[in-house]
């Protein structure tokens, strides 16, 4: 179920696109669906649909998700109603998730199953200190469940009830759809509700079975229906994801300050500091070490690496034993080659720097190559714009280029090649050569006290 806005998130974005630990919520139980084995999976959407279905698209291209469309928005009943269609041709358990439920395991889903056994309504619920609005889970005198009661229907000793609904369900599909199809709307929202099918069930003297999660477990089936709720989901993934990293050998000082999103990899012996950001597709090899607020999205990054704090890399590759930063800005299309040395205010674009090459301290390198061994001196900028198009620069291997040097694009600079400090090259340079472009400097000796004799005879006049 995906096609509600989430009107208490107060948000021009669909709620189910709202990302935790960087990826669209929907991923999330989209995701269990698969891993469940589920065939097909059928996405309820409505709202934005377009954008949630070329997610779904890009996301899981493999897997057999259809799409029903909720046009108008009536309930969860009439949600998973609209599903009746794309599944004509199924018979067996449905399983019901929640477009807004981003951190259930997987695994209590398989438990759910296997506490349903033949019944044909299964429900989580979650027993909470503070059970919020949640539905609540009402008991029969046997204990079993009854019905369950949205909080703005519930009664005084029924918001008492600690034991609530996680909104995630195993349905006997004939069951679902006939059931549904006959519920009525005639509570506070005016909705058709979903958990009406309990009752319903009990009432047709069918079995109804729970699984009630405890503790950190029911913590982890919680919904996000407003941006408290995000902020606490994202809080449970981050822990989660932590975790993992730390027990597969990667050290984090300070845990609760590093973000990782959902998807990233750091192998082991790798010292992750205080204040750093691994986002989208970012992989980090093992025994690498990453100070104090290091982002790097999108980048792979190899084994035995130093980011100095600060740096910040985006769609990058890094190679082994590089060394970059501090307050290094590796953009999209940098290729660093192993053992590169890249520099504190250095920015590279769409640059491959080839082994051991280095640009230590204030450089732009964009749409360029620097051979392997190559030094840029400090200062160096490759002008790869001339106000209409970018250019390529190509560094030789071995080359030197002194400090404070533009190169104006495009131009190369031949293996081996030196040019001087100061220089604005325009022409190539060839291999083994010299390029000096500035002007020759010309001393004047006596100069100041001249000038300064000059002045007094000045002043005296007046
Ligand atoms: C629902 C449950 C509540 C449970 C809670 C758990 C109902 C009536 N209530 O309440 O018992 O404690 O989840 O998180 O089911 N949706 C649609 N179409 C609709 C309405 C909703 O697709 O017409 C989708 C929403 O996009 C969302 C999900 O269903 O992904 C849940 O809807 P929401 O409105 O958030 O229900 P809750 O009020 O949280
Ligand atoms: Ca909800």
């Amino acid at each position: 179920m995906a096609a509600g806005l989430g009107t208490r998130l107060r948000s021009a974005t669909v709620k189910v696109l709202h990302p935790v630990a960087g990826r669209p919520m929907i991923h999330y139980p989209v995701r269990s669906a698969i891993e469940l084995g589920a065939d097909p999976i059928v996405a309820v959407l409505g709202h934005q649909r377009e954008a949630v279905e070329a997610y779904l698209n890009a996301a899981f291209p493999e897997a057999p998700v259809r799409v029903a469309l909720q046009a108008e928005q009536l309930g969860t009943a009439h949600a998973v109603l609209c599903a009746r269609e794309a599944l004509a041709d199924f018979d067996g358990d449905v399983f019901i998730l929640s477009g807004d439920v981003p951190t259930l395991p997987t695994a209590l889903i398989e438990r759910l199953d296997a506490a349903c056994g033949d019944a044909a309504v299964g429900v989580v619920g979650m027993r909470l200190a503070d059970p919020a609005a949640y539905g609540r889970l009402v008991r029969d005198d046997e204990g079993q469940l009854a019905r369950i009661v949205e909080f703005r229907d519930c009664a005084p000793a029924e918001k008492a009830i600690d034991e609530v609904n996680a909104g995630i369900y195993r349905v006997d599909a004939r069951f679902l759809f006939e059931t549904l199809a006959g519920l009525g709307r005639d509570n506070a929202q005016g909705e058709y509700y979903l958990t009406d099918i309990v009752g319903a069930a009990r009432a047709a003297g069918k079995a109804v079975r729970t699984l009630v999660l405890e503790g950190e477990e029911a913590a982890l089936a919680g919904g996000v229906n407003d941006r408290v709720d995000l902020a606490a989901a994202e809080a449970r993934m981050q822990t989660a994801l932590r975790r993992t990293l730390m027990r597969d050998g990667v050290t984090l000082i300070d845990p609760a300050s590093v973000f990782v999103d959902d998807g990233v990899e750091v192998g082991p012996d790798t010292v992750i500091e205080p204040g750093v950001r691994l986002a989208g597709g970012t992989r980090v090899g093992r025994g690498c070490h990453l100070e104090q607020g290091v982002v790097l999205r999108d980048t792979v990054v190899g084994d035995e690496v130093v980011v100095h704090a600060y740096s910040h890399a985006d769609r990058a590759i890094i190679d082994d034993d590089c060394s970059v930063g501090p307050f290094a800005r590796l953009r999209e299309g940098t290729v660093l080659r192993a053992g590169v040395k890249v520099g504190n205010f250095v920015e590279t674009k769409k640059t491959e720097m080839e082994e051991g090459a280095k640009a230590s301290h204030l450089s732009y390198l964009g749409d360029a190559r620097v051979g392997a061994g190559a030094n840029v001196g400090a200062g160096t900028i490759t002008c790869n714009y001339d106000g209409r198009a970018k250019h390529r620069t190509d560094i030789g291997a071995g080359a030197f280029i002194g400090s404070d040097t533009q190169l104006v694009a495009p131009v190369s600079v031949g293996d081996g090649a030196y040019v001087g400090a100061g220089s604005t090259i325009t022409e190539d340079v060839p291999a083994g050569g010299l390029a000096l472009s500035r002007t020759r400097q010309r001393n004047i000796p006596g100069w100041v006290e001249r000038k300064a004799r000059a002045r007094a005879e000045n002043e005296g006049k007046d």
